[in-house]
């Protein structure tokens, strides 16, 4: 039998130290229930209120969750180890890695040559009191933003799209306030959205985005914030159309209690047309990260959104972090302004294309319904994640389990084609089938 890990502490707050240190050291894991309150309560000698604080305390940053009676267990994503890593099937030696979800390195631009023009002009060092965002990076920030239709006269820079989603969720929300998110949807929001003490509501999304039903049912629930994500939905792929775009506007027009929040990570690589939600609210916000085209490492997004909304952001960086590193608006400056960069993007987002297209059509023809409108993943609903997962493995492939991106959708699994060759399509496509139609028992052979 497996050894109980022993909850200590005196105090709420040593209490909730005690049960963080089980979940970091793995002894607590995802889903492990917990001791009942008045159990704990009687073996540590303190009283149910102590252990109930602690366990609200725990709630609340989100490493454990509380279903009724069913009582309060570890989060599957608890946010203070890289849970979502152990969830990860470990690639096997010899297994090709399709689970990450990263870009092709292959395909991003090289930084070199940027970084010699910027080492040869970058003139005397800058000081605290240089301006935050460079009049040069915000006016192309701006002049691209406005030719997809994004109104852009408000604008701050964040270290990637996720810091720039965190500080709108912590300018806007507070613990407890319900989050709209996309259901599947990326698994790092969902990480956030728990490590801030905030409630997710899942929306359904289909080829189009986030389903006019979802958002409705989401906002009668009381939600208080809403990310979309504009294109190449992760796991999804959905892209929002122009007439959902459209629907969700109308549906969303006016709300002053709803913050907007949309996500367009894939940017110039995606090669379906922004249908932009932005201004449909009062406070609302577009994040474009430079991470998928440009590179992950650059850590760098533009953030436009109404005045308020981008002032409270921009206001509470300088107390914190301060800004975005001028070097690094610089370089992605430079990146932006380079036509020989903007055209290995355009051949990087067909390549993708291609990959994503090729995959889709491969499982086609063996009867499997994948989706995938744009970007470098594609999800394909299965019965049961673990036996697909574990037999492509086997099969020397590396999936991710659905279960990383989902709250209430069925499950799936999902397929990065980035690190995919032509050559591997047709394998890939076979494996899968044959891990989603195991051969009938037969006879044995010897
Ligand atoms: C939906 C979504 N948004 C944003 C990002 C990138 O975010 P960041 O700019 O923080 O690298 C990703 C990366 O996988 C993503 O899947």
């Amino acid at each position: 039998m497996a050894v109980r890990y022993q909850i200590s502490g005196s105090t709420s707050a040593a209490i909730s130290a005690s049960v963080e240190t089980g979940i970091r050291a793995d002894a607590l894991a995802p889903g492990t229930p917990l001791p009942a309150v008045r159990a704990l309560a009687t073996e540590l000698g303190v009283s149910p209120a102590t252990v109930a604080r602690a366990y609200q305390e725990l709630r609340q940053r989100g490493l454990v969750v509380t279903a009724g009676r069913h009582g309060t267990r570890v989060r599957p994503r608890p946010p203070v180890a890289g849970r979502r890593a152990a969830l990860h099937p470990r690639p096997a030696p010899g297994t090709r890695d399709l689970s990450q979800g990263y870009p092709d390195p292959r395909l991003l631009p090289p930084l070199g040559p940027h970084l010699a023009a910027l080492a040869a002009e970058i003139g005397p060092p800058v000081g605290y009191a240089s301006t935050a965002l460079l009049p040069t990076f915000a006016e192309a920030a701006r002049d691209r933003l406005a030719a997809d239709g994004v109104p852009a006269e408000e604008i701050t820079v964040t270290g990637g799209a996720l810091d720039g989603i965190e500080r709108l969720l912590v300018a806007h929300l507070r613990p407890g306030d319900a989050v709209a998110v996309e259901d599947p949807g990326w698994a790092n929001l969902l990480d956030l959205v728990a490590a801030l003490g905030l409630r997710p509501i899942g929306v359904p999304v289909d080829d189009d985005g986030p389903t006019e039903a979802g958002v409705r049912d989401a906002v009668a629930l009381g939600a208080r914030a809403l990310v979309v994500t504009s294109r190449a939905q992760n796991p999804t792929g959905a892209a929002v159309s122009a007439e959902r775009a459209g629907a969700l506007r109308e549906l969303l027009a006016g709300r002053p209690d709803l913050l907007l929040v949309e996500d367009d990570h894939a940017a110039e690589l995606a090669r379906v047309p922004l249908h932009p939600l932005a201004g449909a609210t009062p406070a609302w916000a577009f994040v474009r990260s430079v991470s998928k085209p440009f590179g992950p490492d650059l850590r760098l997004a533009v953030l436009a959104g109404d005045e308020a909304t981008v002032s409270r952001v921009a206001g509470r960086a300088r107390v914190g972090a301060g800004w975005v590193s001028t070097v690094l608006q610089r370089l992605v400056l430079s990146l932006w302004r380079d036509p020989a960069t903007a055209e290995l993007v355009r051949r990087s987002g067909e390549e993708y294309e291609r990959r994503r297209t090729g995959l889709l059509a491969a499982l086609a023809t063996r009867g499997l319904a994948g989706r995938g409108r744009s970007g470098i993943n594609i999800w394909l609903p299965v019965p049961d994640e673990t036996s697909v997962v574990t037999a492509l493995r086997d099969a020397g492939w590396s999936v991710a389990p659905g279960a990383l991106y989902r709250i209430g959708a069925g499950p799936g699994i999902r397929i990065t084609v980035s690190a995919l060759d032509d050559a591997d399509l047709v394998p890939v496509a076979d494996a899968v089938a044959r891990a989603l139609r195991p051969a009938p028992p037969g006879r044995f052979t010897a």
